[in-house]
């Protein structure tokens, strides 16, 4: 368990905007090494800026787009030959929208599969090694959702990228326990509608998954856009998710569930798998069927 973070390496993936801003302000306050990484130039800087004058012992941005392997091995990589070490790790940057499966373009699924999925399965099997050669004490937090435990309508991509996370991470928590691995703990946040950027996802879409399919000039597209608007704006503050995170990595707790409430729809998903019975968005909804 980390106890002690000054002088520690830490590297965070969507540092720019909402939870990685938040999560990097904590680092900084902590006097940590940072390499701060996302693809949006402008706030990377501004973030690299802030979190200098915040007390980070030395703070360095890595501008890319991570929804390429090559992009997270480098990250790491960099981080290393920067700061000799690498101790916490935050798989943080992805994106979301909603639609159903048979809308939804192709190269926006595939975008969202990258970033929120490939870009944390990269980031572990990159800093995993590292960690183990270490041996000393090392965290990484993957950025989930409540949407990795539980499931509701339209958002059948976002939820199978955030339960791929889930589901790696336990297992990989499995594999290293087999190893007799025992520097390396993890940390999952899962948490539902937060107030961040999450909504303007489009400025952060990398130019090899723009197109121009019908889709995006469709009512259902536009209503799609103002549920998003409406359910992240109306979100839980963001305050608390850096200090819960933190607390997760010194006190060793795996699920962070900052809105614990949602537990209630996962119980009634897994009541529907132990009794066998077929899904309905109305029981989900609390209506009695
Ligand atoms: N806000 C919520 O309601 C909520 C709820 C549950 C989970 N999450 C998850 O939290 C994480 C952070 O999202 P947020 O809500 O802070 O959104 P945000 O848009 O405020 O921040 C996401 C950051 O990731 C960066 N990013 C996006 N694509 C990238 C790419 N290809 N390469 C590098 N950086 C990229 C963006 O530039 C941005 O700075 C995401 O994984 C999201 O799925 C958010």
């Amino acid at each position: 368990m980390i106890k002690e973070f000054r002088g520690k390496t830490a590297v965070i993936t969507g540092a720019g905007n909402g939870f990685g801003a938040e999560l990097a302000r904590e680092a900084a306050r902590r006097g940590m090494k940072l390499l701060l990484a996302d693809i949006d130039g402008p706030a990377l800087q501004a973030m690299v800026a802030e979190t200098r004058k915040l007390g980070a012992q030395e703070v360095a941005g890595f501008e890319a787009d991570l929804s390429l392997y090559e992009n997270v091995r480098d990250m790491i990589a960099k981080a290393v030959s920067l700061y000799g070490t690498l101790d916490l790790l935050i798989n943080n940057a992805g994106i979301g929208f909603d639609g159903t499966i048979w809308e939804v373009p192709l190269n926006d699924a595939d975008w969202m599969i990258d970033i929120n999925l490939k870009a944390m399965l990269w980031g572990m099997r990159e800093a995993i090694p590292i960690m183990m050669k270490q041996g000393t004490p090392c965290h990484i937090v993957n950025v989930s959702s409540s949407s990795g435990v539980i499931t509701t309508k339209g958002m059948w991509v976002y939820h199978a990228t955030k339960h791929g996370v889930v589901a790696a991470t336990e297992s990989t928590v499995y594999d290293l326990q087999l190893r007799g691995v025992s520097n390396i703990r993890f940390s999952l946040l899962l948490p539902g509608f937060v107030q961040t950027d999450l909504n303007h996802y489009n400025r952060h879409r990398p130019e090899r998954y723009q197109s121009d399919d019908p889709f995006y000039a469709s009512d259902t597209y536009r209503a799609s856009q103002a549920y998003l608007d409406e359910v992240i704006t109306h979100g839980a503050p963001i305050d608390n998710i850096a200090p819960l995170v933190f607390d997760a990595i010194e006190n060793d707790k795996f699920y962070v569930f900052p809105q614990p409430e949602l537990l209630a729809v996962a119980k009634i998903r897994f009541e529907d798998i132990l009794q066998n019975r077929y899904p309905n968005i109305l029981r989900l909804r609390g209506d009695d069927v």
